[in-house]
């Protein structure tokens, strides 16, 4: 076997760059990856320009990673080498903070982060966690599960954690990589499903993914046209502008709910007056645990939910990494290697 692995690295921020490195053992408690395929999120951002809090350059982005085990650590309980299985973000809790002790391990604060605190899966081979990782049905191929495990989960869980009800009108804002899944979710969840995109090319895409009702941002003032609908009970807000998600409350039904999944670098600018008379709300939403990530891979095959994907070879890292950044990619560019 070779004793070494390509691999995609950040060492300045700004640039992707691929070098070879040698195989590293798993430590107890881990196990090596043989990565199939590994999704570009747009929160891989933070790793290439160097942003993401407690950061250390060089580091391997990468938090959609799936691929087969192919070597434990001691004590990797459950696992078996040749299993093919799934990393996602948080990727590790420490079990000794409050939240962790509290049983909350998604907001541990002192997690294990793909592509953040250890190298992520912008690689032919990672190490993980083995409490981290979740097992891959066989009904998906690794680069649709790939998207599964960051994009949808964090729209998945935000849905169904949001104490909706069948029928309840729910909007997706943003038509990108979290978004085009959160309007598969929440039509396939029995939502009546609106989908928030900036002008009109995404609008049959967004109709295809199971959206009832497109409002295009350009044309429409989003929150008007929710009101007239007779208001959202859940706007799922997945873009990365901050402006466009504050004006959005004024299209809640009473108490409902804007669940912030996307991060965007400018603040969100909020109006009291919807919040306070109505008691609509605003809070965020984390990813998931590992077994929420076995939810989501479940769901998906039940209900037919799969990521649209443009697949390039590792090597072209960079290009693929360009063209989410440009919004053009339609709708997750996921990293495949030659496995
Ligand atoms: N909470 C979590 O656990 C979690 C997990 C993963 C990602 N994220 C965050 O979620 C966000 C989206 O990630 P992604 O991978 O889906 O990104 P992406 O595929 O690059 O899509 C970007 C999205 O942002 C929207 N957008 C961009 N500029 C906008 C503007 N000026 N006004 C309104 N919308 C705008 C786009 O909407 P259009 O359809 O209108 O073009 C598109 O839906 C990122 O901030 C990422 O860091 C959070
Ligand atoms: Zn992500
Ligand atoms: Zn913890």
């Amino acid at each position: 076997m070779a004793k070494t692995y390509k691999a995609v690295e950040v060492s300045t921020p700004g640039s992707l760059r691929v070098v070879e490195r040698a195989i590293p053992e798993p430590r107890p408690g881990q196990v090596r990856i043989r990565v199939e395929a590994c999704g570009i999120c747009h929160t891989d951002v933070a790793t290439v320009t160097g942003t993401y809090p407690g950061l250390s350059l060089p580091r391997v982005p990468g938090h959609e990673v799936v691929g087969r085990i192919e070597a434990l650590g001691s004590a990797a309980f459950r696992w078996k080498v040749g299993q093919r299985v799934g990393v996602g973000l948080i990727a590790g809790e420490d079990g000794v903070c409050e939240p962790c002790r509290r049983g909350d391990i998604v907001n541990c604060q002192n997690p294990v982060v793909s592509g953040v605190t250890t190298d992520g899966g912008y690689a032919e081979v990672m190490i993980a966690e083995a409490r981290a990782l979740c097992s891959v049905p066989d009904e998906l191929t690794s680069a649709e599960a790939a998207p599964l495990l960051c994009a949808g989960i964090t729209t998945y869980n935000a849905l169904r954690n949001a104490g909706l009800r069948g029928g309840d009108l729910v909007a997706v804002q943003g038509v990108g990589g979290l978004g085009h899944l959160g309007i598969q979710f929440a039509r396939q969840m029995g939502f009546r499903t609106v989908a928030i995109g900036r002008g009109r090319e995404k609008e049959k895409l967004a109709r295809d993914l199971g959206a009832h009702i497109y409002i295009d941002t350009a044309d429409d003032d989003a929150a008007a046209v929710l009101q007239r609908m007779g208001g959202a009970r859940a706007i799922l807000a997945t873009g990365t502008s901050g402006n466009a998600m504050g004006t959005l409350v004024s299209g809640l039904a009473v108490r409902g709910k804007l669940i912030v999944v996307g991060v965007p670098q400018d603040q969100i600018q909020l109006n009291a007056f919807p919040l306070v008379f109505g008691g609509r709300s605003i809070y965020g939403s984390l990813t998931g645990t590992p077994l929420d990530g076995e939810d989501t891979l479940a769901f998906s095959v039940l209900q037919n939910v799969r990521p649209m994907i443009e697949t390039v070879p590792l090597e072209q890292a960079a290009d693929a990494y360009a063209r989410m950044m440009q919004g053009k990619a339609r709708f997750r560019m996921v990293l495949i290697t030659g496995q």
